[in-house]
């Protein structure tokens, strides 16, 4: 890509690759903190990558956010697509109908010319409505379709950020906070080591269930660097797509 080597965003690249120990880093410019179409960039690499990567009957996961949102705008018709089916990666993790991962899932899979399920479950459950949930056969059906999945695709936020805007209680926020938790994926808490916090109670793929898996983290914004650098020490993803001011900043990060 010449653009990229006129910018000096190959060597980005290079340096981060080898700083996350990520086998394949897509750096766009830009600061999706500042600029909202920054987003729209991460987007665009985003499903360059996912249609790089599909197989015919593949199962495609998905998890929600703003990032995920704008990954799916930036979706395309895609012929190739057309038996590939998109999945949310988890039960409703207290975001808004749009950020959320049916809704990003149904999205992509509208977009592309693909197929879709979706997974109804409340975001805050019980123990005893959780184990009950995953014996319901309708919900046993889609689970393991999400389980099967070959390809995952998620975003990675601020630990804080995304506990207010959850709207977890008090309690939960001192608990991170004492905990120094710094990044926040799939509904798992981490600390700037990579070590688990906590994780949110809900059903669809675990963390210890990625292996095997290819898995696209898309992520931007100066403030996601510590973020990004945390998650990737518990488990370096196959590809990361980030933004410039996130990838120069991760590069300071001790
Ligand atoms: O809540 C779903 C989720 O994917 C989180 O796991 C992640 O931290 C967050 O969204 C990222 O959201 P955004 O792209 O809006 O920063």
């Amino acid at each position: 890509d010449v653009m990229k080597e006129l910018l000096g965003l190959r060597n980005l690249e290079e340096q981060v690759e080898y700083k996350l120990g990520v086998k394949k880093v897509l750096v766009v410019a830009g600061n999706s903190d500042e600029d909202h179409w920054v987003k729209h960039e991460l987007g665009r690499a985003s499903v360059a990558e996912l249609k790089a990567k599909r197989e015919p009957s593949d199962v495609i996961a998905v998890m929600g956010g703003t990032t995920l949102a704008a990954v799916a705008e930036m979706m395309t018709p895609d012929a190739g697509m057309r038996d590939v089916t998109f999945v949310p990666a988890r039960g409703g993790l207290g975001e808004n109908v749009e950020n959320q991962a049916n809704t990003i899932s149904a999205e992509l899979a509208t977009r592309a010319g693909a197929q879709y399920r979706l997974l109804h479950v409340p975001d805050q459950l019980s123990e005893e409505a959780y184990s009950s949930l995953v014996l319901e056969p309708s919900i046993g059906d889609i689970l393991k379709l999400i389980k099967s999945a070959r390809v995952v695709i998620h975003g990675i936020g601020e630990a804080n950020t995304m506990a207010s805007r959850r709207g977890s209680k008090s309690t939960f926020i001192e608990k991170i906070e004492r905990e120094q938790a710094v990044a926040e994926a799939f509904g798992y808490y981490f600390n700037r080591e990579g070590d688990i916090i906590h994780k949110q109670r809900t059903i669809g793929l675990q963390l210890d269930e990625l292996d095997n898996k290819y898995v696209i983290s898309v992520a931007g914004g100066e403030s996601k660097a510590e973020a990004i650098s945390a998650y990737m020490k518990y488990r370096p993803s196959d590809v990361l797509i980030t933004d410039e001011s996130a990838a120069r900043r991760l590069l300071e990060i001790e």
